[in-house]
C-alpha cells in the first residue's frame, strides 16, 4: 500500500495528531476566565499558581491518579458556550502548533458531569466549536466520540446515545478511562452499535492493562486502531497480530511516563514497534494536562525515546495512513 503513496515527489510531511482529548487540552487562561465568569471556586487565580493543580510534572502512581488532574478542566465547563469555546480553542492551538490535520476526541458525559449538562447538547456544542475553528484556522478537524469506561456500561449507553444523536458529525468511537477495572468486554454491544452507525473504532488498550486487553479491543470491539498499545511489547503474538492486520498504534510518549505506563522515555517500546514494522505514530493525548504540544513530542520526547529523525518522518507517514479520512481527503492534505 505504501508503495502507491506520493512521498517520493519531495512532499512535505504534514503534522498530524490523531490522539488528542479536547477535554484534556484546556488553556489555563480559559480555566481562569470561565472560573471567574461562573463563580467557580478554583484553587488559584493566576496561571502560574493554577499550573501545579492542572499540569502534571512528575509521574503519577498510575492512570487513575493521572485522570484526577482533569478535575479543574471539567469543573469550568458550566454551560454549552464553555464547551463550544474549548473545542474552538483546541483548533486554534493545533493551528499554532503547525498541525494540518487533527482528530479531537471527547467524552460528552465526562464534560457534562460537573454541571449536569445534557450530553447530547455538549456534543452539539463541541461540533459547532470545532467546525468554527476549522473555518477560522484552516486546520482539517475530525471528531471522535469517547465512551468513558470508568462510568460503567450503563452510563456508557447514555453517552453512546448522545453521540449517536450527531453521528454524521463524528468519524469514530473510542473507549477511554479506567482500563484496568473496566475491560472492553463490558462494551461489546455499544461498539457493535457504533460500527453499525458507520463509525471507525479506536480503543485505549495496553496502557493500564496487559497485552490481552489489546486483543480484546480488536476482537471484541472491532478496533482498527489502538490508543497506546504499550503492553503489546510483552507478547510476541500480539506484536504479530498488530503487524499482520496493520492495526494503527496511536503512541503518546510523555503521557505514558506521567501515568507510569513506562518508567521513562528511554524504555518506551515505540522504537521497537517501528523496528518490527508496526504501524505507529506520535500523538499528544492530553497536552493541557501533560504540559506539552506536538512539536515537543516530535522534537524532544521522540529523541529521548531513542527515535531518529527518519523514524519521526516514518511516523508522520504512518499517521497519514492511519487517519480516519477518505482517500481523496488524504491526498488533498498533502497536495494543498
Ligand atoms: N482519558 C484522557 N487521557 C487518557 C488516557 N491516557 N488513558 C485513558 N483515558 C484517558
Ligand atoms: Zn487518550
Amino acid at each position: 500500500m505504501l508503495g502507491l503513496l506520493p512521498w517520493a515527489v519531495n512532499t512535505r510531511l504534514p503534522l498530524i495528531d490523531l490522539h488528542r482529548h479536547l477535554d484534556g487540552s484546556i488553556r489555563l487562561e480559559t480555566i481562569l476566565d470561565l472560573g471567574r465568569r461562573h463563580n467557580i471556586p478554583l484553587p488559584a487565580w493566576t496561571p502560574a499558581e493554577l499550573r501545579p493543580h492542572v499540569v502534571v510534572t512528575e509521574p503519577h502512581a498510575g492512570l487513575v491518579e493521572f485522570l484526577a488532574k482533569f478535575q479543574w478542566m471539567i469543573a469550568v465547563l458550566a454551560d454549552y458556550d464553555a464547551c463550544r469555546r474549548v473545542a474552538y480553542e483546541n483548533v486554534e492551538d493545533a493551528a499554532r502548533e503547525g498541525i494540518r490535520y487533527i482528530e479531537l476526541r471527547f467524552s460528552p458525559c465526562f464534560m457534562a458531569s460537573h454541571h449536569h449538562l445534557d450530553p447530547s447538547q455538549v456534543v452539539e456544542a463541541v461540533i459547532e466549536g470545532a467546525r468554527q475553528g476549522e473555518a477560522d484556522f484552516g486546520v482539517r478537524v475530525n471528531l471522535i466520540g469517547i465512551l468513558t469506561r470508568t462510568f460503567g456500561p450503563g452510563l456508557a449507553r447514555k453517552e453512546l446515545l448522545a453521540l449517536l444523536d450527531h453521528k454524521e458529525h463524528l468519524v469514530a468511537l473510542d473507549l477511554a478511562g479506567d482500563e484496568a477495572s473496566k475491560p472492553a468486554g463490558l462494551f461489546v454491544e455499544h461498539f457493535k452499535e457504533g460500527r453499525d452507525a458507520g463509525w471507525q473504532i479506536t480503543v485505549h488498550a495496553g496502557e493500564a492493562a496487559g497485552a490481552a486487553s489489546i486483543v480484546e479491543a480488536v476482537e471484541k470491539l472491532g478496533a482498527t486502531r489502538i490508543g497506546h498499545a504499550v503492553r503489546a511489547v510483552d507478547d510476541p503474538s500480539v506484536m504479530a497480530m498488530l503487524r499482520e492486520r496493520r492495526i494503527g498504534i496511536e503512541a503518546n510518549l510523555t503521557s505514558n511516563v506521567q501515568t507510569s505506563t513506562v518508567p521513562n522515555l528511554a524504555s518506551h517500546p515505540l522504537r521497537q514497534f517501528l523496528a518490527e514494522g508496526l504501524l505507529a505514530c506520535i500523538n499528544t493525548d492530553d497536552p493541557g494536562i501533560s504540559g506539552i504540544d506536538l512539536p515537543h513530542e516530535l522534537d524532544v520526547a521522540a529523541p529521548a525515546a531513542g527515535l531518529t529523525p527518519e523514524d519521526v518522518d516514518q511516523m508522520l507517514r504512518n499517521a497519514w495512513e492511519m487517519a480516519f479520512l477518505g482517500e481523496d481527503e488524504k491526498h488533498s492534505l498533502i497536495s494543498s
